[in-house]
């Protein structure tokens, strides 16, 4: 088991909790995707699932520790990659050094750093926009760079918050069967939330979210 979500319960206001009890497991490498309608908690959850968030009750495990407030939650984070609607990269960086910039934070040199943020960038098909700034690229390809960002450090788990939702169907069908090919190969977990359906069958399990909880619609080793 990677992440165990054990009677989760979470509230932005005391008297009002936006999760309920939530019971969740995800295993090594398992990609799961979770629909729900706007407002009903997704990106929420996805914050305590990225140790942001903090939940008021219940315990999260995650890779067999269960945390607390009091844990070096950093520890945790770096084996944990996010991906997000709008790409969120740094405009005043070139394309590698966004790429090389969560490996640069975690104390790696910067030759190492950029050798691995190239590596990543050939992977994603953007080799010939290196050097370039994040600025002078298209919407597809700076999502493509947020893919390279969110996996240049190995993460154990990928968080990807509506990652197709600023492109158009085309762009958004490349970046969702990229991001689930680097998954695969590199036996990465996945949450991902989407609105469109149609990448579903790529997923080991769907989900819905509903009224501060999770039902399952499907699941793998379930
Ligand atoms: N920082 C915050 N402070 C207070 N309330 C918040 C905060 N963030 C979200 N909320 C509220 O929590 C609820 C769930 O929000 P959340 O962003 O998790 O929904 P979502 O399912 O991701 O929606 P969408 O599909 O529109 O992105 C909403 O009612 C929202 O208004
Ligand atoms: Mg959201």
């Amino acid at each position: 088991m990677l992440l165990q979500f054990k009677n989760i319960s979470f509230g932005y206001d005391k008297n009002e909790n936006i999760i309920e009890n939530l019971n969740f497991e995800l295993n090594q490498g398992e990609l799961a995707v979770i629909e729900g309608k706007s407002g009903s908690g997704k990106s929420t959850f996805l914050h305590i699932a990225g140790l942001i968030a903090y939940p008021q009750s219940g315990v999260v495990t995650f890779m067999d520790e269960s945390l607390n407030k009091t844990k070096k939650l950093f520890k945790f984070r770096r084996n944990i990659g996010y991906i997000f609607q709008s790409h969120m990269l740094w405009k005043d960086l070139s394309v590698r050094e966004n790429v090389a910039m969560p490996l640069i934070l975690q104390g790696i040199g910067r030759k190492n750093a950029y050798e691995a943020a190239e590596r990543w960038l050939c992977d994603v098909g953007l080799e010939k926009h290196i050097k370039a700034s994040v600025t002078q690229i298209s919407g597809g390809e700076q999502q493509r760079v947020g893919l390279a960002r969110a996996f240049v450090h190995n993460p154990k788990l990928i968080l990807a918050d509506e990652p197709t939702g600023n492109l158009d169907d085309e762009t958004g069908d490349k970046i969702m069967h990229l991001c689930i090919r680097i998954a695969r190969k590199n036996k990465t977990a996945i949450i991902c939330v989407t609105h469109n359906k149609k990448w579903n069958h790529m997923f080991d399990s769907e989900y819905y979210f509903k009224k501060g909880n999770l039902s399952s619609i499907r699941r793998i080793n379930a």
